[in-house]
């Protein structure tokens, strides 16, 4: 028996479930049992689904696929479109946040016009933030907007050392911004890309080694370490065309326990990294004392190539040691990962919002 160390439930504010729409990468049900397996409890939904969440109708559909397939906690963000900004008030009380796709990725969900984006950016009426996907130049364009509009915004996946230092100073002249990182822009670089072919593509792309010492060196501005959980099959990768997106949700925690290990982080920063100061930006419900997740922080293993619970099948970490491994997880009282096994049916969490 390894030792045993217990963390509160955690939470992934960025993955992407694939419903409505494209439930052969992913859906609900296989995407939730990849966040309990992980050791996430709550899961944030990003809207770039078939149809995209950019209207009420479809939220609600999105938001019934999740009441019927969820195994943990789901919120889902509203998606800003290139017309739908007066529907942002109604979207906004059963999301989590209003994402805006300001820099190419997978999906035709993209604002690239200045009118569109202050449209969105006056009339979203919150409580949630304003997540962007904002890259280069993109980043001081939004924190631009931030400064005239007093929008508070959370920057996804920040990936290279010069847009976190300009999030850092604006974080230290006060602009209600945060950000988060993703494990896959802070262990691997273009070199590995070069190494997995398409299984290292992703929006934003793997930096230089430069970039990733440098969201290291500066994780103190770093808010919450998100996955980005970007499910597409093999068989996509392997293709001509292959989309953009890798999974993350079952190498995470281990990740950032193998950081741990190593000396890198602390485990009570990992602790507000991955779970508290998420709950805080997005007004998610407290930790509750019945749901936790157990770690052997000393178990060392290989990730494995095949046997994932997310339906993609595939991680770009395969054959990596890591040093930590969840080992059980509850949910209010219920113990709904044991073992390496699954114990929790599809539609037995709850939707959030
Ligand atoms: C994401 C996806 O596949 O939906 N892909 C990705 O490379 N990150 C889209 C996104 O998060 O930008
Ligand atoms: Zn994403």
């Amino acid at each position: 028996m390894g030792s045993s160390l217990r963390l509160p439930g955690l939470v992934d504010v960025h993955v992407h479930l694939r419903e409505p729409g494209q439930t052969h990468k992913e859906d609900f049900a296989s995407g939730t049992a990849a966040a309990l397996a992980g050791g996430f409890t709550t899961v944030l939904a990003m809207p770039n689904t078939q149809p995209p969440i950019t209207t009420p109708r479809v939220l609600e559909l999105a938001r019934q696929a999740a009441q019927a397939g969820a195994r943990c906690d789901v919120g889902i963000f509203a998606g800003a479109g290139p017309d739908n900004a007066s529907l942002l008030p109604a979207l906004a009380a059963h999301s989590c946040g209003l994402k805006i796709y300001l820099d190419a990725t997978f999906g035709p969900l993209r604002v690239n016009d200045l009118p569109t984006l202050v449209a969105h950016f006056n009339a979203w009426p919150g409580p949630g933030p304003i997540a962007v996907h904002a890259e280069e130049n993109s980043v001081p364009l939004v924190l631009g907007m931030v400064a005239a509009s007093g929008q508070r915004v959370h920057f996804c996946h920040i990936s290279r050392r010069v847009e976190l230092e300009l999030i850092a100073r604006a974080k230290e002249r006060g602009l209600p911004v945060t950000c988060e990182v993703s494990p896959h822009h802070l262990f691997l670089t273009g070199e590995d890309a070069a190494r997995l072919g398409a299984y290292g593509q992703m929006r934003p792309p793997l930096q230089t080694g430069d970039d990733r010492e440098g969201l290291w060196e500066l994780l103190h501005y770093v808010d919450c370490i998100a996955t980005d959980h970007a499910p597409h099959t093999r068989e996509e990768k392997a293709s001509g065309s292959p989309p953009p997106g890798v999974p993350g949700l079952e190498t995470a925690l281990p990740l950032m326990l193998t950081a741990v290990h190593a000396g890198r982080l602390t485990l009570p920063r990992l602790i507000e990294l991955m779970s508290s100061t998420a709950r805080h930006i997005f007004g998610l419900p407290a930790a509750e004392s019945d749901t936790f997740v157990e770690v052997d922080p000393d178990a060392a293993w290989r990730f494995p190539e095949r046997g994932w619970y997310t339906r993609a099948g595939w991680s770009p970490f395969a054959g990596r040691e890591a040093r930590g491994r969840v080992v059980s997880v509850r949910l209010r009282g219920r113990d709904v990962f044991l073992d390496g096994k699954l114990n929790a049916e599809p539609g037995t969490s709850r939707v959030l919002f």
